[in-house]
């Protein structure tokens, strides 16, 4: 496939799909259900790049993974001592889910291990992980500025106390997996309460992890059963969708099986607060998660003020908040969001140069932008920054833009969603 794509406006978006399963989830089964005892079977795994890039990396550990059939993965745990030490580098590509909580995982490990990525990844900041396990006493390098490459020499650690200074799901769940091989409690206590993922599949594999307001403390060395996990759909993959049906005029289309954990459910807080026409069908639990069909129809929307807690919930999908924020009447406002600096590229830059190319008001701010609602976009040539959520937020603008609009270096995408666009133009009429 070419590394770019051209999308016409569109109108009448209509029909219903399945988003594929989500990518935090698929992280963790693969790493819980390897450190476990006995079998974990996992159903609807999104085979994206940087899932695969966990598999591969317990594959170089030692454990057995099997995908059977597309999506089905069988997993042969080892328990919670049967790793060996990876004889070679772990390269986790684009994915920093992989890299900080495996290295819990890691500075449990009575071995050697070093982890690296792509320019990206080896560009965020581990010191936030680094310097907990450090604190448990696993002895971790990182290159100048806490950058990885990560070496790491883990083995006996011992419980801590920590406060982390940013609400991050990655650092909370780095800590919690390191708490798997302390002899004690650890306990971790962030500033907003961020995914719980980890907790809930913890937990389901018969960890004790408690939680109380915003402290998540685990139980050291527990025996960790396997099971079958199925994956929801991911709703930061389906808010594409659903933002598309609000944007495009006379659209109505129908998002089945999405995760709507009240974690992760911060963009359908916002699409709402600006008056979207969202609805949830048929709501039920799955392996421990809340899921829902969610049916989204074209909307008028109202400019909104975004901050606070609800930007923990809806981090990843502040780029798209932004291209909806264009259409919407008013100004929106969105701030406390200074770590979208430090994702797969800066997002807050990259939103406001690449929004800014198709004629958008929007003004950055360190922390945040301020966006000029009820702007017809222009079409036009945009890049993704190598960041699979700029290229599809970038996608759902070029939807509703006066003319065609080119998306440059897509295939970026692969790491989350493959298949995105077709499943996107299925919903064409
Ligand atoms: C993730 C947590 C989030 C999110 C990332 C996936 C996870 O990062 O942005 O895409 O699976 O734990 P932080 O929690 O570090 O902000």
């Amino acid at each position: 496939m070419s590394n770019k794509i051209t999308i016409e406006p569109q109108e009448n978006l209509s029909g219903e799909i399945y988003p594929p399963g989500d990518k935090s989830i698929s992280h963790r089964s693969v790493m819980i259900g390897s450190v476990s005892e006995d079998i974990t079977q996992v159903e609807n795994f999104l085979t994206g790049e940087d899932c695969i890039a966990t598999v591969k990396a317990f594959r170089k550990m030692g454990v057995q993974i099997d995908e059977n059939e597309p999506g089905i993965l069988t997993i042969h745990g080892v328990g919670i001592n049967g790793l060996h030490e990876p004889d070679d580098v772990l390269d986790v590509g684009n994915s920093g889910t992989t890299m900080r909580l495996i290295s819990g995982i890691l500075a449990g490990q009575p071995f050697y291990s070093v982890l690296t990525g792509d320019d990206s990844l080896r560009s965020r900041p581990m010191g936030r992980i680094a310097k907990p396990l450090r604190m448990m006493g696993a002895q971790v390098y990182c290159r100048k500025g806490e950058k990885a490459p990560l070496t790491i020499i883990g083995g006996n650690l011992n419980p801590v106390e920590y406060k982390t200074p940013v609400a991050s799901a990655q650092i909370k769940s780095c800590i919690l997996l390191a708490g798997i091989y302390a002899k004690g409690e650890t306990t971790v206590t962030e500033p907003a309460e961020s995914r719980d993922h980890t907790e809930r599949m913890l937990r389901s594999f018969g960890a004790e992890v408690i939680s109380s307001g915003l402290n998540r403390m685990i139980k050291g060395r527990p025996k960790l059963s396997g099971h079958k996990v199925i994956v929801p759909g991911d709703i930061s993959s389906a808010a594409y969708f659903i933002t598309a049906a609000v944007l495009c005029p006379g659209s109505e289309v129908v998002v089945r099986n999405v995760g709507i954990n009240p974690t992760r459910d911060g963009i359908l807080v916002a699409l709402k607060m600006m008056g979207a026409d969202i609805s949830m069908e048929n709501q039920r639990e799955e392996s421990g998660e809340p899921v829902a069909d969610i049916r989204a129809c074209s909307s008028s929307l109202q400019g909104c003020d975004f901050n606070g807690d609800l930007i923990v919930r809806m981090l990843d999908e502040i780029p798209l908040v932004a291209v909806a924020a264009t259409q919407a009447q008013g100004q929106t406002k969105i701030s406390d969001a200074i770590e979208l600096r430090v994702k797969e590229t800066d997002r807050i830059s990259a939103t406001v140069s690449e929004l800014r190319n198709l004629g958008a008001k929007i003004a950055e701010l360190e922390d945040g932008m301020v966006i000029e609602g009820d702007i017809e976009l222009a079409g036009g040539l945009c890049k993704s920054h190598g960041d699979h959520r700029m290229a599809m937020s970038m996608t759902i603008a070029g939807l509703i833009a006066d003319s065609e609009t080119t998306i440059e270096n897509i295939n970026c995408v692969d790491t989350s969603f493959p298949g995105f666009w077709d499943m996107l133009s299925s919903l064409y009429r």
